[in-house]
């Protein structure tokens, strides 16, 4: 029966035919559903890849027809993490994420180590509190920034808003925000008295919670401001970030240019700068 417990060279052979080599292979870590909607997963970090917090590059799997079939993902994860954490949409006709939500831990994907993006504190000109505006999935490249001691460093006050319809659609940025103010480990890496610097302002628009509301009408009431403790929005003072839909990002970029803050880039660096967390369909 020795067959049966030591797998013969043939055996192994077959296995490695079975699951061949990826180009830019990496491995699956761990993955975590939310809603039928939304997960999260882990994989490994090519050694190759340095890219700053906030940052996406293309990540996806091998298509039908033998084609890598990429699509552009945040890096949740900050710059100093030995693996790198996705948050993902699941969209049930999606060519890529209608495969992509049945990974598992020890699977392949493929990642191109091409780091990209605007949402990077060089596109900032330095200010005392920084805004992270989010709906969605938007909140992948702040999932980095929050955990990136650089933020702390950088800014008095981090705010993080995150806009979904749905309770359930927080999970993610609600767990994330619990476990850098308790997690060891992040306490270390960020700095206690640096957390004291996080405030967190979830709102839900279609289901009850605690705060309803778009950011937008809360920043038009000015009760976004009230509720905080903070002052209004000043170019002087004031940094942000803004990662949603495009009507979203629309919306939240006028109203920061009626406040007096212009939009930054990496070659010339702001007072806020947009991405958008997905190519969609319109306004
Ligand atoms: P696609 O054909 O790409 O999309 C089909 C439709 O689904 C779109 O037209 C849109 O209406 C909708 N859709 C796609 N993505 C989303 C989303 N994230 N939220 C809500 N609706 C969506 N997606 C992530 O899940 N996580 C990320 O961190 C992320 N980062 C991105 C960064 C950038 C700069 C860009 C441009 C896109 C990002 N996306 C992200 C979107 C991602 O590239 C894909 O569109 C998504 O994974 C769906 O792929 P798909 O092939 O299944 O469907
Ligand atoms: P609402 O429910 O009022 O549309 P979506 O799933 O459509 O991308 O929306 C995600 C979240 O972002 C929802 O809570 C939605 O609110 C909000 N939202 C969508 N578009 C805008 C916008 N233009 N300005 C402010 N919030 C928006």
């Amino acid at each position: 029966m020795t067959q049966m417990t030591e797998p013969s060279p043939v055996t192994e052979i077959q296995a490695a035919r079975a699951t061949p080599a990826l180009p830019d292979a990496q491995t699956v870590t761990e993955v975590q559903h939310y809603t039928d909607r939304l997960f999260r997963f882990r994989c490994t970090r090519p050694q190759s890849l340095r890219f700053r917090s906030g940052e996406f590059v293309m990540i996806g799997l091998m298509g039908d027809n033998g084609k890598p079939l990429l699509r552009a993902y945040s890096i949740a994860s900050p710059s100093w993490d030995d693996e790198l954490e996705f948050y993902s949409i699941k969209v049930p006709d999606g060519p890529l994420t209608s495969k992509l939500q049945h990974i598992a831990a020890g699977d392949q994907i493929i990642l191109r180590p091409k780091p990209v993006g605007t949402l990077v504190h060089d596109a900032l000109l330095p200010g005392k509190r920084i805004w992270f505006f989010a709906t969605g999935t938007g909140f992948a490249p702040f999932a980095s920034l929050l955990r990136d001691p650089e933020t702390y460093e950088k800014f008095d006050e981090v705010v993080i808003t995150h806009t979904c319809r749905e309770v359930a659609e927080l999970t993610y940025g609600a767990e994330l925000i619990e476990s850098i103010r308790t997690d060891e480990l992040l306490q270390e890496l960020i700095g206690a008295d640096h957390l004291a610097k996080l405030k967190y302002y979830p709102t839900t628009t279609r289901e009850q919670s605690p705060k309803m509301g778009r950011i937008t009408t809360l920043i038009e009431t000015g009760e976004l401001f009230e509720d905080l403790g903070v002052p209004p929005l000043d170019p002087d003072t004031d940094r942000a970030m803004i990662c949603g839909s495009l009507g979203f990002n629309i919306d939240v970029k006028a109203l920061l240019e009626q406040a007096g803050l212009r939009e930054g880039a990496n070659s010339e660096p702001r007072e806020f700068v947009v991405e958008k967390a997905f190519v969609g369909d319109g306004i």
